[in-house]
């Protein structure tokens, strides 16, 4: 096994794929664009999903990256061994291009050649797909594995709970995986024991998915139009494995992170189980709040969506160090991590100072609130009747003191107490309504499907996107955000002060103008200078590198983007705007839909 950096291990993957045909294209931002149901860009995949779907990819049918990503469904489990919110996946795909064949023998290659990872094969085992109902049994893949040099009995047929990948329980691209293990040499736990059984025996190293079927919104899994590989290895589970190292916490990644964290708060990581727990939690928020702050489209703390997820790690972060006694703030941690990874991701080195900002205010903004909010909370304890602290009472320490309800939990939890979580959600949702802020559903989980539906909401946001910069005769005006469902568009955009009800009937009017004309959408291929020289609104420019997808709706719009599109803009139906309010400092949003 080959002891490998985090940067020679980036670098090795991308080397290995792109020997191998595939274009090398950059992470894609934190934020996904046009997805309504996840609030972080979870996988490498995700990303990608129009292409697994059926669009051309500009770069080719074979690419690779190292994609950035943040999971949140676990952020109270950070400070144990193995959990992270922000990881990094190293992925490779093929858009109908190669499948089973190639992508089993790659993996082999790459997991046991003394050129790449250099694992001993002895200490593989991998899954296959068992086979029900909906897909067949994958024999094919376990013969592959077989000819490899695999013995039967390492190969271990799973079902669809253990091999199978797809965004989670939603719709979308999905299909049979197998996956491969690294034998830890842990006896046993059973006659049955498996990759399957969690006993620590087996570590996941890499996931080969066989995209192959379109989860639709009744359940079904509709053959798709093209047979896709998508694989995921998860870069500090990896680097764990090759470094020896008992968790991802004590990898090179983490390192330097820690070490000021132990310099900064003059403790040691390891010397007893509180203080490692809240070193692990410290180093592990920082950093993914320094990925989030300086991201492409990077967020800020706020009460909701992205903002408030930022808010909940800084916060907590916060609360931790407090425990160890460190009084220098957080972006002096979150230094390091700039530090560590602005070679790879450039965004951060540029959004150095904002980083720091951002964390510098939030923190200030806590630490007026903490205080009394604690006292309040104490008092609250002190008179309280049983062992659950109110819905309402938890609001009010939201509400006045800025406490996000999971840190009530934790406080409670630390005094066994419980929280009534849900009272405070009624109590939330009460608020919410009064204030007309419109609770939407948010934090589900999974992918938004790209159904006709959604085809026409995104190419009535393109007419949106020029209309609006010719209403308001501002080229400045500029794509902040977007999200679409079924049922609406959202898109925010750089604008200084609401708009009129002339400038909204006049957007109105461009945009259904462009539908009556009932012009085809047009797509091309060319470079970003091209796209460029023919005035082509870009908002991503140079993202896929050289060549881009150029959509043009006759005179009415061109702009760089991914797809996928209604084919003319007559089937798009009638276009209204429902409202138009405040998204944050100096950006607007607008809701709009589309009526027959
Ligand atoms: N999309 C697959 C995963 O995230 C590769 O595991």
């Amino acid at each position: 096994m080959k002891n490998v950096t985090a940067k020679e291990l980036r670098r090795m993957w991308t080397e290995f794929f792109s020997e191998r045909g595939h274009a090398v294209i950059p992470s894609a931002s934190l934020i996904p664009e046009n997805d309504p149901t996840v609030l972080f860009t979870t996988a490498g995949m995700h990303p990608l999903v129009p292409y697994l779907l059926g669009e051309k990819h500009p770069a080719g049918v074979r690419l690779c990256d190292v994609q950035k990503c943040v999971r949140t469904g676990d952020i109270d489990e950070v400070g144990d061994e193995s959990h992270c919110t922000f990881f990094e996946m190293l992925g490779n795909w093929s858009l109908g291009d190669y499948f089973k064949e190639d992508m089993i023998r790659w993996s082999w290659e790459f997991l046991t050649d003394e050129k790449y990872l250099g694992i001993n094969p002895d200490s593989l085992s991998v899954s296959v797909f068992a086979g029900d109902a909906d897909c067949p049994r994958d024999e094919q893949s376990a013969a592959l594995w077989e000819s490899c040099g695999l013995p039967k009995d390492r190969i271990f047929y799973l079902p669809k709970e253990n091999n199978w990948w797809g965004p989670a329980g939603i719709t979308g691209p999905c299909g049979p995986d197998t996956e491969m293990f690294i034998d830890t040499g842990k006896p046993a736990c059973s006659a049955d024991c498996s990759p399957a059984c969690g006993c620590g025996k087996y570590l996941e190293i890499w996931n080969d998915v066989f995209m192959q079927y379109n989860k639709t919104a009744d359940g079904r899994f509709e053959p798709l139009r093209q047979k896709n590989v998508d694989t995921g290895m998860g870069l500090e589970r990896t680097l764990a494995i090759l470094q020896g190292k008992k968790t991802v916490y004590e990898t090179d990644v983490f390192a330097p992170i820690i070490k000021r964290i132990e310099e900064l708060a003059g403790v040691k990581y390891g010397s007893d189980e509180q203080t490692t727990r809240a070193i692990r939690i410290i180093a592990d928020h920082v950093r993914t709040s320094t990925f989030m702050i300086g991201d492409e489209k990077g967020i800020a703390p706020s009460n909701v969506d992205q903002g408030y997820i930022l808010r909940r790690l800084i916060r907590r972060a916060i609360r931790y160090a407090k425990q160890l006694g460190m009084t220098a703030p957080l972006s002096a941690v979150a230094e390091v991590v700039v530090e560590e990874y602005a070679d790879a991701y450039p965004e951060l080195r540029a959004g150095a100072q904002r980083i720091a900002e951002e964390l510098d205010r939030e923190q200030e903004r806590f630490e007026k609130t903490l205080a009394n909010g604690i006292r309040e909370f104490e008092k609250l304890c002190h008179y309280l009747v049983g062992d659950t602290v109110s819905g309402k009472a938890a609001f009010r320490l939201y509400d006045t003191y800025g406490f996000p309800i999971e840190m009530t939990v934790e406080l409670a939890k630390e005094r066994g107490l419980k929280v009534n979580v849900e009272g405070f959600q009624a109590a939330f949702a009460e608020h919410q309504q009064k204030s007309h802020a419109g609770a939407e559903q948010k934090f589900k989980g999974g992918l938004a499907d790209h159904t006709e539906a959604t085809a026409r909401l995104h190419t009535a946001t393109h007419l949106l996107h020029r209309a609006l910069k010719t209403v308001l005769n501002n080229e400045n005006v500029n794509q902040k955000g977007s999200n679409i469902t079924e049922e609406r568009l959202r898109f925010d955009f750089s604008f200084d002060r609401p708009m009129t009800k002339e400038e909204i009937e006049q957007t109105e009017k461009l945009v259904n103008d462009a539908i009556a004309a009932d012009v085809p959408v047009v797509c091309e291929e060319m470079t970003v200078e091209q796209a460029k020289e023919k005035g082509a609104v870009g908002l991503f420019t140079s993202k896929y590198g050289d060549k881009v997808k150029v959509y043009t709706m006759g005179k009415y719009s061109m702009e760089i983007c991914g797809g996928p599109h209604a084919s003319h803009t007559g089937e798009l139906g009638h276009f209204r705007i429902v409202k138009e309010q405040s998204s944050s400092a100096g950006v607007r949003r607008i809701k709009a839909v589309l009526e027959h």
